[in-house]
C-alpha cells in the first residue's frame, strides 16, 4: 500500500519521538512491502516563531493532503506564564481538531504486564486493565464562547454542545463497545449541568438501538475515583472534551508511565495519531524521553487509518517485547538498571520489527 504521512513533530520532545516512531513506520514498511511518503509542517511553538501562527495554512494543507498525520507534541514554557499573550502554542493543536473535523479521539489505557510495578497502584488493581476513553474533542468549553469583561475582571467559556455532536461521539462509541466487552460507561455531570443533561438524553434514546451493550451513567466525580479504585471496572467510557482531558491524564497513571499512551484522534479529514503526553521541555533536546506513547500511536495509525491490523500488532509486539526484556527509557527502567535512549529504544523497536 502507498501511504502519504504527514509528520509535525510539534514542539519540546516532539520531533524525537516522532523520529523514533517514523523508524517502526519504515520498519513496517519494509516487512509488508509498503510505500510511505512522508510530508512534514510546523505546528505550535515553532509555527508561532515561524509564520506567527500556531497552525498556518501551509500546515492545514499539509494534512489535508496526507493519508494520516503523526504528530509530536505543542508547548513552550515561553507561553505559560504570560495569561496575556494573544498566541499560544496549544492553539496550533485546537485549530488542527476544529479544521480537520477530528471529533473523536481514542485513548486505550493497557496495561503491560511487566510493567504492572511500575503503577503507583496496586498491581491486583491494575493488572488486566484495559479500557477505552472516547473522548469529544471539538466541541464544549474548549470551543464554545470566551471572554472576559468588566474590564477584565470577569471570564467566562461556554461549555455548549449540539445534539449532532453528542450524537456522532455515541454513535462511534457504542460501535466502538460492540467490538469490545460490550459495555459502554456515559460519563456527565448530568445533577448539574444541562449540556450533560442533553448528553444523558441522547445516550438514553440511543442506547435501546444497541441491546447488545451494557449502558450505565456514571458522574464525572465518581468516574474520577471508580478510574483508581476499580479500573478494571471500565470497557468503554464516553465523554465530553474537558472531562476528558482530565480523566485520561488519570487514567494514564493506571499504566505506569504516561509515555506509553498513545490516541488516535478521528473524524471528517485526515486522522490524527499522536502521544497523550505534552511536550516535555525539560527534556527536550536530552535524548531521554519514552518514545513508546508515539510508537503505538503509529500502530494506531496503521489499524486505523490504513485498516492494516497485522502491522499494528507487529508493533504492538515489538513494543511488549522492548519492554518485557528492559530496553526501556529512565521513566520506566527499573532501580540500577540501564537506562536507554529514546534512540536506543527507537533503533530497538525498529529492528525488531524488520527481524521478527
Ligand atoms: C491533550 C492536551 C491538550 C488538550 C492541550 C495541549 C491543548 O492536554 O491533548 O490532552 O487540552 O486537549
Ligand atoms: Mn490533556
Amino acid at each position: 500500500m502507498k501511504m502519504k504521512i504527514a509528520k509535525l513533530p510539534g514542539d519540546g520532545i516532539g520531533p524525537e519521538v516522532v523520529e523514533q516512531a517514523v523508524k517502526a513506520v519504515d520498519a513496517i514498511c519494509e516487512k509488508y512491502g509498503h510505500e510511505a511518503q512522508y510530508g512534514f509542517a510546523y505546528v505550535g511553538a515553532c509555527a508561532i516563531e515561524r509564520y506567527g501562527d500556531a497552525y498556518p495554512d501551509v500546515t492545514h494543507q499539509v494534512c489535508l493532503d496526507s493519508d494520516a498525520v503523526l504528530f509530536g507534541a505543542v508547548g513552550d514554557p515561553k507561553y505559560d506564564n504570560d495569561p496575556t499573550s494573544k498566541v499560544r502554542p496549544e492553539q496550533g493543536l485546537l485549530a488542527m481538531r476544529k479544521k480537520l473535523g477530528l471529533y473523536a479521539n481514542l485513548r486505550p489505557v493497557e496495561t503491560f504486564p511487566s510493567l504492572v510495578d511500575k503503577s503507583p497502584l496496586k498491581t491486583s488493581l491494575v493488572d488486566g486493565a484495559d479500557f477505552m476513553c472516547v473522548r469529544e474533542l471539538t466541541g464544549g468549553m474548549y470551543f464554545g464562547e470566551k471572554g472576559r469583561k468588566d474590564g477584565g475582571d470577569t471570564a467566562y467559556d461556554t461549555n455548549i454542545y449540539h445534539r449532532y455532536e453528542v450524537e456522532r461521539i455515541l454513535k462511534l462509541s457504542f460501535e466502538y463497545a460492540l467490538r469490545r466487552r460490550r459495555k459502554l460507561t456515559v460519563v456527565d455531570k448530568a445533577n448539574v449541568l444541562e449540556s450533560s443533561r442533553l448528553w444523558r438524553q441522547v445516550a438514553q434514546e440511543m442506547a435501546p438501538k444497541y441491546p447488545e451493550v451494557e449502558t450505565d451513567y456514571m458522574y464525572v466525580d465518581n468516574a474520577a475515583m471508580q478510574l483508581i479504585r476499580c479500573p478494571k471496572y471500565f470497557d468503554v467510557l464516553v465523554t465530553e472534551n474537558t472531562f476528558g482531558d482530565i480523566l485520561t491524564d488519570e487514567a494514564s497513571c493506571i499504566t505506569g508511565s504516561m509515555g506509553l499512551l498513545a490516541s488516535a484522534s478521528i473524524g471528517e479529514h485526515t486522522s490524527v495519531f499522536e502521544p497523550i503526553h505534552g511536550s516535555y521541555p525539560q527534556a527536550a533536546g536530552k535524548n531521554i524521553a519514552n518514545p513508546v506513547a508515539t510508537i503505538l500511536s503509529a500502530a494506531m495509525m496503521f489499524e486505523y487509518a490504513f485498516g492494516l491490523m497485522e502491522e499494528g500488532r507487529a508493533i504492538r509486539k515489538a513494543v511488549t517485547a522492548s519492554i518485557e526484556q528492559g530496553i526501556v527509557t529512565e521513566d520506566l527502567a527499573a532501580e540500577g538498571e540501564k537506562r536507554y535512549s529514546t534512540s536506543e529504544v527507537g533503533d530497538w523497536i525498529a529492528s525488531y520489527i524488520k527481524n521478527n
